[in-house]
């Protein structure tokens, strides 16, 4: 079994300070094989943000990737945001901006979406694509891990990324089948499968693990178990009126048949992955200005 913790959004600088101690032991204690942190590390890319957020990283005790958000690119400092967008990230987070790890038959592939020429859009790069599609292997359990969503359930009110729709169609044809990301703090597993399409690719969208931002309404990460083609997720969440994490949920999704099914390997026997909690869809609308 390989076990990969999902955490996105930290927004260090803007973040939830009572829920971050918490919030380290918990991932410390899910004794992951891998943290992927799919970017918005900090919330204004500031030094001393990106500072804390260091500090929160080297108090993993297992491999962690991250790669960069919307939040992670200065914004107020224009030169640097438009010459040296990603010096900050890589002085105190990694140098590495599209790490990349594998531990046994899962891999994990990471892009950089963030764009300094856009607020909040993101971008997949073309020549990055490639070469996560080159690494691809059909033999392997790929994940691929961005900031910006590939896809966007319907009321969200944010652009999606550029080449979003036709990077999602390449890996999902190259045989990805798990594509985290981040951003829209808004929690969404299995909701995107469409088994008429595909149903090849799982997207887990998570929601922000410590903005303080009360209109996200809660704080979260999950944590996945994946055991070849069969994978639990186990998602924890805090909410905002709550001085800290409920017992996790768990969602169970197989992919036995080549596409992905909620609640096991026996299609007869699915069971529905566990609702959306009340609210979140609202939260899609409200907090959309600003992830
Ligand atoms: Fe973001
Ligand atoms: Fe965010």
């Amino acid at each position: 079994m390989t076990r990969i913790l999902h955490l996105s959004d930290l927004h260090f600088g803007f973040h939830r300070r009572a829920l971050t101690d918490d919030l380290l032991h918990r991932v410390n204690d899910v004794r992951a094989d891998l943290v992927v942190v799919t970017g918005d590390v900090t919330h204004r890319a500031k030094p001393a943000q990106y500072a804390r957020a260091a500090q929160f990283l080297k108090g993993i005790e297992t491999d962690w990737i991250a790669m960069p958000g919307n939040h992670d690119v200065p914004l107020f400092n224009p030169l640097l945001r438009l010459l040296r967008p990603w010096a900050r990230f890589r002085q105190t987070i990694s140098d590495q901006l599209a790490p990349s790890w594998r531990s046994g038959n899962v891999q994990v592939l990471a892009l950089n979406s963030a764009d300094p020429f856009a607020i909040q859009r993101g971008v997949l790069r073309r020549g990055q694509v490639a070469a996560a599609m080159a690494r691809i292997n059909p033999d392997l359990t790929n994940i691929v891990a961005l900031h910006h969503p590939l896809q966007h359930r319907p009321g969200v009110d944010k652009n999606l990324a550029r080449r979003a729709a036709l990077t999602l169609e390449m890996l999902e044809s190259v045989g990805a089948q798990i594509v985290l990301s981040g951003h829209l703090h808004v929690w969404s597993a299995g909701a995107l499968l469409d088994p008429v399409a595909g149903g090849r690719v799982l997207q887990i969208q998570a929601g922000t693990a410590l903005c303080a931002r009360p209109g996200d309404m809660r704080n979260e990460f999950c944590v996945l178990d994946i055991r070849g083609p069969e994978l639990t997720i186990e998602r924890h969440v805090a909410p905002m009126d709550h001085p800290g994490f409920l017992p996790p949920e768990y969602l169970h999704f197989s992919r036995v048949s080549g596409r992905w099914h909620p609640g096991g390997h026996d299609p007869d026997q699915e069971t529905e992955p566990l609702p959306t909690e009340p609210g979140a869809t609202d939260t899609a609308l409200s907090t959309a200005k600003t992830g």
